[in-house]
């Protein structure tokens, strides 16, 4: 579908460089794939309001992970249900037998919740789906013989992620059972064998357990390699609502097990769910995609024509930090090609109790790098209508703060006016903060020491942001500062 820019993309508030729908709502990213050049990017959508209602599949593609083209709509409900999250795959071999050897189907498999069911009480609300592509995502069939995984036993059993097992050469597929992530099998992916379950005592559990992933990286600069398990919670993610945690351990094909004992964020800001990666993305990227929002105020942001936007695609990778594993995440490459240089300087010194002001009219839609000493340090983000973005970090007590309280639009739901504090372990000890900040008209990214740390922020400003303050109680020392404007995408 063309898009009219003269109608979207110029609202207030609404992302240049973030991938948003045309209109309407949005929540989860589905059906993450790569093939033959092209990312597919599927996504939760309700076409008739900009609020939750009855699920779709959304589409759009990219060469680039940065720019975007929407597509038609791949899924629709039917009588078996709204069409809820679940993820794809390149059936190559053809093992569904749903395609041909030459021409392969592309398969979905998501889950199905059946309104009816959950009205009159009944247990198997959710239940897994297949549809099939012959023609690389652009129309879909639904499988007859669905729903292919049946369920008996959990209200909440949903989201299934399948990817190819190289290792044990199978197809595998986790999804989530209530407090549990379950492992299965199969040759032909019609087909599933329950082979293992992970979770009833590993974890977060402060909500339902949602949109798992299961995914092999190998430890940088070593050989060594783990799998990682990422489980979306809502609610009981550190600051509130809804967060990704993730786990570090093996996989044998059949079940997941780990020696972790402490709970692992994939982001400690408030706005990053339902995160899930790429399967078969080039040179064994793992490209990872969330929903730039939380469920506490998903529906209340005040936007028009359209709600939420993913957060910018982000390559994941593995780090031993003092022994622990850390999983980092940054910007795709590709992002890089957006940048233009506005200002840089080598060195700058901002003496004890002193600050320094830049004023900067693209602030908004910018992306702001620096070093500077592991000593306090205090950013204020500010504008002509004096709403204040406050990120502070308190060196002694390794204590960073993100304070939105007066951030701009923030009454639509009381818990989204708040300020949130992450204690950082892993320790950054004696390390420099290197900070990349990324806004772009309603929110912040913020990757703190090449993404051990990253905070993901909604905001809404009254006016734009144009300047930013820089403050520090004792002798700071900022090296290598960029303000670079990000080209829009659409
Ligand atoms: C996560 C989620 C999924 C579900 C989908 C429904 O945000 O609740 O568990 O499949 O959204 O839209």
């Amino acid at each position: 579908i063309a898009v009219d820019s003269t109608q979207y993309y110029k609202e207030p508030f609404r992302p240049q460089f973030h991938f948003s729908p045309e209109k309407k709502w949005m929540n989860d990213p589905n059906g993450l794939l790569y093939y033959k050049g092209i990312y597919h990017l599927f996504y939760q959508y309700y076409p008739e309001d900009i609020v939750w209602g009855p699920m779709h599949w959304g589409h759009a593609t990219s060469t680039d992970l940065i720019h975007w083209q929407h597509k038609k709509m791949a899924l629709f409900p039917d009588h078996l249900g709204y069409i809820f999250s679940g993820s794809a795959v390149m059936d190559v071999n053809n093992t569904s037998g749903l395609g041909t050897k030459e021409n392969p189907p592309m398969i979905a498999i998501f889950t199905y919740h059946n309104m009816e069911f959950e009205k009159s009480g009944k247990i198997n609300t959710q239940t897994q789906g297949l549809a099939y592509s012959l023609d690389e995502g652009t129309t879909w069939k639904k499988y007859e013989a669905n729903p292919i995984i049946n369920n008996t036993t959990f209200r909440d059993f949903r989201d299934p992620k399948v990817f190819w097992n190289e290792d044990a050469k199978i197809w595998n597929l986790v999804l989530v059972a209530g407090d549990r992530a379950q492992f299965y099998t199969s040759n032909n992916l019609l087909h599933w064998k329950l082979e293992g379950e992970f979770g009833q005592n590993n974890g977060a559990h402060g909500g339902v357990w949602e949109c798992p992933d299961l995914f092999k990286l190998k430890i940088d600069g070593t050989q060594e390699e783990k799998w990682v398990l990422l489980v979306s919670i809502n609610p009981g993610a550190p600051n509130g609502g809804s967060g990704i945690q993730y786990f570090i351990g093996d996989f044998d094909g059949k079940t997941f097990t780990t020696a972790q004992k402490e709970i692992k964020w994939v982001d400690y800001g408030t706005d990053n769910y339902a995160g899930v990666t790429y399967n078969d993305a080039p040179k064994n990227e793992r490209v990872f995609l969330g929903w730039m929002s939380n469920w506490n105020y998903a529906r209340n942001t005040p936007t028009t024509n359209w709600r939420s936007a993913m957060t910018l695609a982000r390559t994941l990778s593995l780090s031993t930090i003092n022994g622990d594993y850390v999983l980092q995440s940054k910007p795709v490459e590709p992002f890089k090609k957006q940048l233009t240089t506005d200002y840089s300087k080598e060195k700058i010194e901002i003496e004890k109790g002193n600050e320094k002001t830049f004023v900067y009219s693209k602030l908004n839609q910018s992306q702001i790098q620096f070093n500077a000493k592991n000593k306090n340090l205090k950013l204020i983000f500010t504008n002509e209508a004096n709403d204040l973005l406050v990120l502070n970090y308190d060196a002694k007590k390794q204590i960073f703060e993100i304070d939105r309280r007066h951030s701009g639009k923030v009454n639509f739901e009381k818990s989204f006016g708040e300020k949130i504090h992450t204690t950082l372990t892993p320790n950054l000890g004696s390390k420099s903060l290197d900070f990349q900040i990324i806004l772009d008209w309603s929110s912040i990214e913020i990757f703190l020491n090449q993404g051990v740390y990253t905070f993901t922020e909604q905001l809404f400003p009254n006016q734009p942001y144009t300047k930013l303050i820089i403050q520090s109680s004792e002798n700071q020392e900022i090296k290598n500062i960029y303000f670079q404007s990000v080209k829009g995408i659409w």
